[in-house]
């Protein structure tokens, strides 16, 4: 095991109040910690990511309570959804307290904030007492991590520590809602439902395209994708491209609802995976992690269902395969 993973809360709690960069478990994925008040700390965050300037962080707080240090002239809505899912995979975007740096925010007046559910990073965020910014703790534009093991691999050398909560149980990055205007909406689709969402407001919430006002980096086409080109097809166009390695004698990767056909030569890594989509989406982004990791020419990815349940799935799906 990487000598910076631990369970030493205390450690990693010295550690942000001395600016260093600790990541931390959420039940989303692992979050490259550092202190929301420190502006020398929250720079370290991108230049450990590679990530440019402008685009902004989320701030992880202990309870909703804190909300108000953060953001202002915030809506009922907030606290209503805050109510039905926090902690939890929502992230809400708000007006910003003035006071906010200017660097977690990407120059906007903005403010993303979000109460994560995992007991040590929630413990962790309770003794600190003020907000944690926290990006996914992988390089800019790759794949999220979910584990300890996969922060040590992206990210081992910059940070202080690595606060080790075992697997993520939700295996991919929170739903983002926009509460700006009258009418909240979807900016960023993840465990948390359309439908949910609107039981919780008791109106339809849409799913937006993400406007210039406000940006999202994880919206840009690349994001979340492996390094070894992904494609993500219907099973029909999947077996087609597969014949068509095969008879290159290229050495390949598969990852599909179906079990391996009797034609599929020994070159292929062919991984059937859960058809249920909270356990898919939990496995996904080791199971790419995975596939990378071999190098092999291409890694083919079966469409998901076009259905509510695998509509964040198929999001992270069509970001990993895009190829700007
Ligand atoms: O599940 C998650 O949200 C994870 C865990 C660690 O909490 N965090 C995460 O952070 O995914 P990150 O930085 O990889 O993605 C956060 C997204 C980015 O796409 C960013 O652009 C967007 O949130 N964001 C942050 N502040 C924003 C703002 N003020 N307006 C619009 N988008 C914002
Ligand atoms: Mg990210």
């Amino acid at each position: 095991m990487h000598k910076k993973i631990s369970i030493d809360i205390k450690l990693a709690l010295r550690q942000l109040q001395n600016g260093e960069l600790v990541a931390f478990p959420t039940e989303t994925v692992y979050g490259l910690g550092a202190d929301a008040r420190n502006e020398m700390a929250i720079r370290k965050v991108f230049t450990a990511k590679g990530r440019p300037v402008d685009h902004p962080l989320i701030v992880h707080l202990a309870n909703a309570q804190q909300m108000a240090e953060w953001a202002q002239g915030i809506p009922k809505a907030a606290f209503i959804l805050a109510q039905h899912f926090w902690p939890g995979p929502l992230t809400m975007i708000l007006h910003k307290q003035p006071a906010v740096s200017n660097l977690i925010t990407g120059g906007q007046d903005t403010i993303a904030l979000r109460v994560p559910n995992h007991p040590i990073t929630l413990e962790l965020l309770q003794r600190f007492g003020s907000g944690l910014v926290g990006p996914s703790a992988n390089k800019y534009g790759f794949v999220s991590p979910t584990t300890a093991e996969h922060v040590a691999t992206d990210l081992g050398d910059t940070v202080a520590a690595i606060l080790d909560g075992g697997a993520c149980t939700v295996g991919i990055e929170s739903t983002i809602v926009n509460l700006l205007s009258d009418r909240v909406t979807i900016m960023r689709q993840g465990a948390i439902t359309a439908a949910q969402l609107s039981q919780a407001l008791q109106y339809d919430v849409a799913i937006n395209t993400p406007d210039t006002n406000v940006r999202v980096s994880g919206s840009h086409a690349s994001h979340y994708a492996p390094h070894t080109p992904a494609y993500v097809l219907p099973i029909e166009q999947l077996l087609q491209k597969a014949l068509q390695f095969s008879a290159q004698h290229a050495k390949f990767s598969v990852i599909s609802l179906q079990a391996k056909p009797a034609i599929m030569d020994a070159n292929v890594l062919w991984q059937q995976v859960s058809a249920n989509p909270a356990i898919y989406a939990h496995d996904l982004y080791s199971n790419l992690r995975m596939h990378d990791e071999l190098h092999n020419a291409a890694i083919l990815i079966e469409q998901v269902p076009n259905i509510d349940a695998w509509a964040a799935v198929a999001d992270r799906l069509q970001r990993a395969g895009a190829k700007d």
